[in-house]
């Protein structure tokens, strides 16, 4: 049975090592990161960083566990108090075209052009992702659900470049725009 729950220190190394594996084949970081090694060696850095900065800054990552085992991921984070309080942090996480200087840094303020619009503050899907020999059984699904109910007063907002998580935000109905030619905003209604 599928378990969804707050991570605990001692798991931070599991989750990384999940996200290198299931972003190693994503559509951003292989544009962005085109040599294998660079990219497992960044993919560690940069979840690594993300998975310690949600749990500072007003957010976290809720794992999905199968018998006892993590499978699944999804780190978040309460996007203006985070702006506001650790500018810093937020520019590394959140700007992986700052932190590495290889992604066309158009997509960081486009996001941030959304969020003003929207006059809301939203809590901000930072990354979703299930082991490859797990996908495609409803885990992912589960997943966001189980975040969703947590948040049900707020809106949701993520930057996508995987096609089954943006279906599943559209299934929710969210609001998608293009901010690159790999990549997609989303804003719950
Ligand atoms: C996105 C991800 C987390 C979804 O998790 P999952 O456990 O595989 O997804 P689920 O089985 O819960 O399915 C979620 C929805 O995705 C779609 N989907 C899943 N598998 C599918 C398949 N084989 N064919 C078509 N659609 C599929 C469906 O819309 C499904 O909802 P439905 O079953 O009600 O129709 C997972 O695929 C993943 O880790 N992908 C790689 C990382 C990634 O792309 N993350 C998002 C970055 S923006």
């Amino acid at each position: 049975m599928i378990v969804c729950e707050n991570i605990k220190p001692d798991e931070y190394n599991q989750v990384v090592d999940l996200a290198v594996e299931v972003f190693m084949e994503d559509k951003f970081f292989m544009k962005y990161l085109p040599d294998e090694q660079n990219r497992r060696k960044t993919l560690a850095e940069i979840y690594r960083d993300g998975v310690e900065i949600c749990d500072k800054n007003f957010g976290g990552t809720l794992v999905a566990k199968l018998d006892g085992k993590i499978v699944g991921f999804l780190m978040y984070f309460d996007y203006v108090k985070f702006r506001k309080t650790n500018l810093a942090d937020f520019k590394k996480i959140f700007g992986v075209e700052i932190q590495h200087n290889h992604v066309a840094p158009i997509s960081f303020a486009k996001i941030h052009r959304l969020v003003l619009k929207s006059k809301q503050n939203p809590v901000y899907v930072l990354a979703i992702g299930v082991g490859k020999n797990y996908q495609h059984q409803g885990i992912g699904k589960s997943l966001f659900a189980d975040f969703l109910k947590c948040f049900e007063d707020r809106v949701i907002m993520s930057d996508i470049s995987g096609l089954f998580f943006l279906r599943l935000c559209q299934k929710y109905g969210f609001d998608l725009a293009p901010i690159s030619d790999v990549c997609y905003v989303a804003i719950s209604k």
